[in-house]
């Protein structure tokens, strides 16, 4: 009894006396960084815990609140301390965002560590050797020839999302963000894994709850040091949750991947010409180095990567523009006028090309507007690999830096104006590093020009049978942030049938 009394107060010494060294060691790593970067300023931190103190309301809209305050309040450049001290860099500033991303070496930050049991090794969380592999696979799969491909599956989806919603013409406020969110899935899984899901009239209720469910959960892990240990976690409830999810998820993949599999071999290989190759083919034929096939589970990151950022994205993204749309008259009148120009004034408007979507050059700078005031993914992270410099400092391996692209593009700095839907504002020059809703340099969105094609063609059909008005002052629009920037409690708007209403 005494023997064991004495080795377990042995051992809590032993790791007060970690702990202190830690925390001593981290403060002081700090505070040199500190000194050497004048552009920076510490968060209010207290030892041990660091600045979690500040980010105590868990909300779902309450963790982006908090960071957005504290760049208003503290600065665009700001080092912020964890559990032990351990820091962190955060940055909404353009400058030295472009010195960032200019590093040679791409190593995404530790957060994306909590994205591999759902992801795996994916594209999007993986680096060197590895993601220049996939990478390679991927490109082809969302090259120009592809993407014309894709748009008579993009135009019947955008025509079936139309039929869904004209049951709600001058009806009560409407949320548009779900029959979206089914329109975009579908397109995703139609063109990219070669199934049919038509989730628009079947809609897959479990999928989409466990994805929410699951961002939100590694949103949190992101902003609470206490879980940020695997061990630590997997005993926590949020830990089980997540578990839980992750597999009912990968259970869906799979069936979508037994599914094209199927499909190719129920078409043999000397009716190649009938079955179009698609992103999901490519990953299956796939040879690595060492003439190695990807692995079960790299298939099912890749494909989980992919209906991810492929779907929830773009109906973010659709969902805010048809809501400031909605709110912007002048704007929609102007987006309905350029449709008007080069489709005609047809409520089902017919020949969409991939040339003729390319003289959308207004529509072009609404989407580009909704993704300032609302990008999609608000925030990305990278980590020092040793040859990223800022300000003329060497930064030390392993700092992350947190790039805050929601607080920058919300800059009134550098957006005047920044809470008015303006998109002419992109009519004139931006200073270098300040707009970017895709990323930028190799790490950029693989999706950037599929997104382009699938939200126009999107646009140009609800414009050109609805009118959107404001809802409700109650169902204003509130933004959240988990993985992606979404609307919190939906994206509501009015719809007016532009068939039967001549008054726009
Ligand atoms: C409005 C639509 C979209 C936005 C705003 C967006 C934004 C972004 C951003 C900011 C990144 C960089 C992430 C990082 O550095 O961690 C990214 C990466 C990525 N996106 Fe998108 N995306 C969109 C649509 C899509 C679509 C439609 C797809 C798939 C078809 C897609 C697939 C990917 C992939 C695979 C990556 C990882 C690329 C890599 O690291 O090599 N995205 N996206």
């Amino acid at each position: 009894m005494a023997i064991s009394a004495f080795l377990f107060l042995a051992a809590l010494l032993c790791s007060v006396l970690y702990i202190v060294h830690k925390v001593h060691r981290n403060r002081k790593r700090a505070q040199v960084l500190l000194q050497q970067l004048p552009s920076f300023r510490a968060l209010p931190s207290l030892p041990v815990l660091g600045s979690a103190h500040l980010f105590l309301d868990t909300t779902p809209d309450g963790t982006l609140r908090t960071i957005v305050n504290c760049h208003r309040r503290y600065g665009k450049n700001l080092l912020m301390q964890e559990l032990c001290n351990d820091f962190k860099l955060l940055t909404c500033d353009p400058r030295v965002i472009e010195q960032v991303l200019q590093a040679k070496t791409i190593v995404k930050s530790n957060f994306y560590h909590f994205l591999q049991p759902w992801l795996g090794r994916s594209s999007v969380v993986s680096s060197g050797e590895r993601w220049h592999n996939l990478r390679k696979v991927t490109n082809p799969a969302f090259h120009y020839n592809m993407l014309q491909d894709f748009l008579p599956t993009i135009e019947t989806q955008a025509a079936i999302l139309v039929r869904k919603l004209v049951q709600h013409v001058d009806g009560p406020d409407l949320d548009v963000y779900e029959p979206l969110q089914y329109f975009a899935m579908d397109i995703i899984c139609e063109t990219a894994m070669g199934v049919r899901l038509a989730c628009q009239s079947n809609p897959r209720v479990q999928f989409v709850q466990d994805s929410e469910e699951l961002v939100d959960l590694i949103y949190k892990r992101i902003f609470n040091p206490l879980l940020a240990s695997d061990l630590v976690y997997a005993c926590t409830r949020a830990g089980r949750r997540a578990k839980a999810t992750v597999r009912s998820i990968h259970q869906f993949t799979r069936s979508v991947i037994c599914e094209r599999m199927k499909h190719m071999q129920d078409v043999p290989v000397s009716r190649e010409s009938e079955r179009r190759s698609t992103f999901m083919d490519l990953l299956l034929q796939t040879r690595l180095a060492g003439d190695e096939l990807l692995s079960d589970d790299d298939i099912r990151g890749e494909v989980n990567t992919f209906m991810f950022a492929g779907h929830e994205t773009v109906t973010s993204c659709l969902a805010f523009a048809l809501y400031h749309l909605s709110r912007n008259a002048h704007v929609q009148q102007r987006l309905y006028d350029e449709i008007v120009s080069v489709y005609g004034s047809a409520t089902e408007p017919v020949a969409l090309t991939y040339a003729t979507l390319t003289e959308l050059k207004y529509t072009e700078l609404v989407i580009r507007e909704t993704l300032r005031m609302n990008p999609t993914v608000p925030m990305i992270g990278r980590l020092a690999a040793g040859d990223m410099v800022i300000d003329g400092v060497t930064i030390p391996t392993g700092t992350e830096i947190m790039i805050n692209i929601y607080v920058m593009h919300n800059d009134p700095h550098l957006y005047p104006d920044a809470d008015q839907f303006r998109p002419e504002r992109f009519l004139e020059d931006l200073q270098p590093y300040s707009y970017l809703p895709f990323s930028t340099g190799v790490r950029s969105c693989i999706g950037q020009r599929f997104a382009m094609l699938e939200m126009k063609t999107a646009l140009v059909k609800l414009l050109s049978r609805f009118r959107f008005v404001p809802c409700e002052e109650e169902n204003a629009l509130q933004v959240k942030a988990n993985l992606t920037l979404k609307p919190f409690r939906g994206s509501f708007v009015k719809l007016v049938d532009r068939s039967m209403h001549y008054d726009v």
